[in-house]
């Protein structure tokens, strides 16, 4: 039986061999990084945390839509991709923290949003690590699940097929969502880019 330990040195493992080159790998994602990030809707002042911020190309857009006012953290349980964050000089834009986003070093609703990349497929247990999410927004706060390119492309790029248990199916991670804390406020899933928005619920 796979236990949690054994998925997360899994994921750690497939993400340290990529993380020097992770960011040469997908030169052309800044503008969609962006444009995802004005999509969540933040404020000068905000607290939003990247959860599973790899090398962190969120957090450059993410302090530019908060200001210098705001908090911007990003949370990774890989080192090596923190670690080529660091390289790349985005920890000045944002606080890094080696965490598991199943268990956050973080207070209660302490956060406006929370912003996340190709994350929710890697994650062990998605539903109990939204609502980890959503313990730490406050009500009325916002979730992007963002990935810089859509399902179909995705899975043509990795030679495989969409299955309809697929959690990011629209008719699966709504039910996920609901379950987790969250509300599902709208969902796109194009070639050039899968984005769900949701708010937090009370
Ligand atoms: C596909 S990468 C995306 C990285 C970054 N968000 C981006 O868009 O470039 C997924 C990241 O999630 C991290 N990750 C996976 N499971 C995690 C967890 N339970 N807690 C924190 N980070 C996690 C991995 O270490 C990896 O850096």
């Amino acid at each position: 039986m796979r236990s949690m330990s054994d998925d997360h040195t899994h994921v750690q493992e497939f993400f340290t061999v990529r993380a020097a080159d992770w960011d040469a790998r997908f030169p052309d994602d800044g503008p969609a990084y962006a444009a995802a990030v004005t999509d969540l809707g933040l404020r000068p002042g905000d607290h939003v945390l990247d959860a599973g911020c790899g090398t962190g190309r969120a957090l450059t857009p993410l302090r530019t839509a908060v200001g210098p006012s705001g908090v911007v953290l990003g949370a990774d349980l890989t080192p090596a991709m923190l670690e080529a964050a660091v390289q790349a000089g985005r920890h000045l834009d944002g606080q890094l923290l080696l965490a598991d986003v199943a268990a956050l070093p973080l207070r209660t609703e302490s956060l406006d949003a929370v912003f996340a990349a190709g994350l929710i497929a890697h994650l062990a247990d998605p539903a109990g690590n939204l609502r980890e999410l959503a313990r730490v927004v406050r009500p009325g706060g916002t979730l992007a699940l963002f990935h810089p390119i859509g399902r179909a492309a995705l899975a043509a790029r990795q030679g495989r097929q969409i299955t309809p248990a697929d959690l990011r199916a629209e008719a699966n991670l709504g039910p996920l969502l609901a379950g987790s804390g969250w509300r599902m406020t709208s969902y796109v899933d194009e070639d050039s880019r899968f984005l769900a928005l949701a708010v937090r619920t009370d």
